[in-house]
């Protein structure tokens, strides 16, 4: 039986420093042998948000005992390691950069193949974690720096169907939870205190919802919310604020998402349709219920990350890289960090004004 590649992953660009073994089994499925995460959530929190330079001087104290212990988990030896994969983007340039340069003298020093990965095309790929995915497939990719529909028609065929026009939908659960007083990072406790809260109490604004396709805008919602969070007098006022916008951003979803099943089937004609949700924002179990009965109702096959990979890792940088491995798409030791790399590099530019939606 031939060895199957051990990849060792390694993830840099935001707050997390993380790293990861992922092997396959003989079906081609990812075998996960470790995945070690230190997230900075102390070093950032009395700033309400991720300090780019305090990030950076984080990866660099903790990425060697990440690295370490991710290989000392998988119970494999260095020299056993067939390549290293490495966030190169998009992402902070000073954090990049700390994992990149970290990985490439790794591979330099081990003698084995470096590999630049899309820290998108992770999340993209990672319901392959633990699972089957065929392509094409339409992504919803909502995490805390974009939000994006993308048709993918094969490993690496990106096609950009919509994208939010000014902030990404994590950052304005961030965002909406700071107003409410909730320490960073509050996205996640947003649905928490929805639960307690009347989601009809708040009119909520809905950017582009009846124009620009399935394209995103969520700047006007955060105003909104800002306007709002300053008459919140009673606990119960917040639950209530943190449930319309719940409420709201569910709303703005279906509908998009809709457009988007439209487009993904006119370019595609898909014999089976599936619909990949992933990013940290896929994470929201309200989110994910209603995007699971808008499939049951449109026929798709809806695939989500497991929940402990929806956030940043690097098993899903180690399984794209382990992908790459497969064809022999190897990178040289000068690849940059491209700090704003997107899958679809044919997408037009769509943020700030000017832009022309109809
Ligand atoms: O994918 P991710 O870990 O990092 C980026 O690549 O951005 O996503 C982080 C984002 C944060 O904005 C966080 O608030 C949001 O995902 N998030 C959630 C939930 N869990 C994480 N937003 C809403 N509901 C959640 N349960
Ligand atoms: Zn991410």
């Amino acid at each position: 039986m031939r060895k199957k590649p051990l990849i060792l992953g390694i993830e840099t660009s935001c707050d997390e420093t993380a790293a990861s073994l992922v092997t396959e089994n003989e079906q081609g499925i990812p075998i996960v042998l470790s995945n070690i995460i230190s997230s900075q959530i102390d070093v950032h929190k009395e700033f309400g948000g991720v300090v780019p330079e305090l990030a950076a001087r984080s990866h660099i104290d903790k990425i060697d005992w990440i690295v370490q212990k991710a290989i000392n988990e998988s119970g494999k030896k260095i020299e056993e390691i067939d390549a290293i994969a490495t966030t190169a983007g998009p992402g902070l340039i000073v954090c990049l950069s700390v994992g990149l340069n970290f990985g490439k003298a790794l591979a330099k020093i081990i003698n084995k193949p470096f590999i630049a990965v899309n820290h998108l095309e992770g999340h993209a790929l990672s319901p392959k974690l633990d699972s089957r995915l065929d392509y094409p497939y339409l992504l919803l990719l909502i995490s805390g720096g974009h939000s994006q529909y993308l048709s993918v028609k094969s490993f690496g065929k990106y096609k950009r169907l919509g994208t939010t026009i000014d902030d990404a939908l994590g950052e304005t659960f961030d965002k909406t939870a700071k107003l409410l007083g909730v320490e960073f990072p509050g996205g996640p406790q947003i649905e928490i205190l929805a639960k307690r809260g009347n989601p009809k109490k708040y009119d909520l604004p809905k950017p582009i919802f009846n124009k620009g396709g399935c394209n995103l805008s969520f700047a006007g919602l955060k105003t909104a919310i800002l306007k709002i969070s300053k008459t919140i007098k009673s606990e119960q006022d917040k639950f209530d604020l943190a449930a319309s916008f719940q409420n709201i951003v569910e709303e703005i979803l279906n509908k998009k998402t809709k457009i988007a099943f439209d487009e993904f089937e006119k370019l595609n004609n898909p014999k089976n349709k599936i619909f990949v949700i992933a990013g940290g924002v896929a994470a929201n179990i309200k989110i994910r219920s209603m995007l699971i009965q808008l499939c049951e109702e449109n026929n798709y096959q809806s695939k989500f990350p497991p929940i402990e990979f929806c956030g940043d890792n690097a098993a899903m940088i180690a399984m794209v890289g382990l992908e790459k491995f497969k064809l022999k798409q190897f990178n040289n030791l000068d690849f940059p960090a491209k700090p704003r790399w997107s899958l679809d590099e044919d997408a037009v530019f769509l943020k700030g004004a000017g832009v022309k939606l109809q």
